[in-house]
């Protein structure tokens, strides 16, 4: 068993490499298919106005610059994440949009302490990748004010989540892996089981708290070979595929491309996703 520190140290590598390159190069499209979560999370969280927010693991900001817009100029929203290459795509988007009160802070969140205390702490699927879970949600905690609160979106398990089961089940017969799946290693699916989300928060001091399954329809792409795009670069996809060659990757996404017809609207592509929206207070 890798300790917290290794299991840190490789996190912070996965999220500044290729996987950082992902989050940038699929932006608008990872955006579009995880709209309905930020749209989630800013409607449960029932804003009055000047709210300190701090978003959790923000990547490229799609989330926290809903925050921004959604809290009033007296409030604040901080994007903390532990990818340089992400938080430079999200100073870059809210300095585009010129929204001002908002920063992003470069950090591992299980560290980084806030200059005062936040009233929100939220999350779009941002919180599963810290090597000591109760460690890092204790520490979230004690950012809180004393009534303060924490709103995540965490996906629920692997065989309820269309989007992740469709590509994977196009992929693995053209490759000589199986997809791999631990859940007590950081990952998508890490806070998957309601039971161990309860017990983390409740370990970590967290009260209250509520889980809500949410399934929406999410948009993988606005045509099938856009989202044939965005489920090829899929970290899950590329490890499958790690051996394959170039006419092999043409197979397995002409054949995916095929499949991707029956999910065709006249919006989009889309299938269904599943979600725990998690609330609990400090
Ligand atoms: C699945 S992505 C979600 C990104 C973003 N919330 C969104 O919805 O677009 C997970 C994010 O968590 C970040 N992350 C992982 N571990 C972290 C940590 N310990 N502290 C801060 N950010 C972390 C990654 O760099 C990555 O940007």
């Amino acid at each position: 068993m890798n300790s917290t520190a290794q299991i840190n140290a490789e996190e912070h590598k996965y999220w500044n490499s290729d996987s950082a390159d992902y989050w940038v190069s699929q932006k608008s499209a990872l955006d579009q298919f995880l709209e309905p979560w930020a749209r989630l999370l800013v409607g449960a969280a029932q804003l009055s106005g000047g709210e300190q927010i701090a978003d959790i693991g923000c990547g490229t900001g799609a989330t926290t610059l809903k925050f921004a817009a959604s809290v009033g100029t007296g409030g604040r929203v901080t994007g903390i994440d532990l990818s340089r290459k992400l938080i430079d795509s999200a100073i870059s988007s809210a300095r585009e949009r010129a929204i001002e009160n908002v920063m992003f802070v470069e950090a591992d969140a299980a560290e980084y302490r806030f200059p005062c205390p936040q009233d929100l702490i939220v999350s779009r699927c941002g919180v599963m990748f810290f090597g000591d879970l109760v460690a890092a949600f204790s520490h979230l905690r004690s950012g809180l004010a004393r009534a303060g609160r924490i709103l995540l979106v965490v996906w629920r398990a692997p065989e309820q989540n269309e989007w992740y089961q469709f590509p994977v089940r196009c992929a693995a017969p053209f490759s000589d892996q199986e997809p791999k799946h631990d859940p007590d290693a950081p990952g998508a699916f890490t806070l998957a089981d309601p039971s161990k989300v309860k017990q983390i928060l409740v370990s970590a001091g967290f009260r209250n708290i509520q889980l809500r399954a949410v399934t929406e329809k999410l948009c993988v792409g606005q045509t099938v070979k856009s989202a044939a795009e965005l489920f090829m670069a899929m970290g899950t996809i590329r490890n499958l595929l790690d051996r394959a060659d170039v006419e092999l990757l043409d197979q397995v996404k002409c054949h995916m491309s095929q499949g991707l017809e029956a999910y065709r609207q006249e919006s989009g592509v889309y299938m269904n996703g599943t979600c725990w929206l998690v609330h609990a207070s400090a």
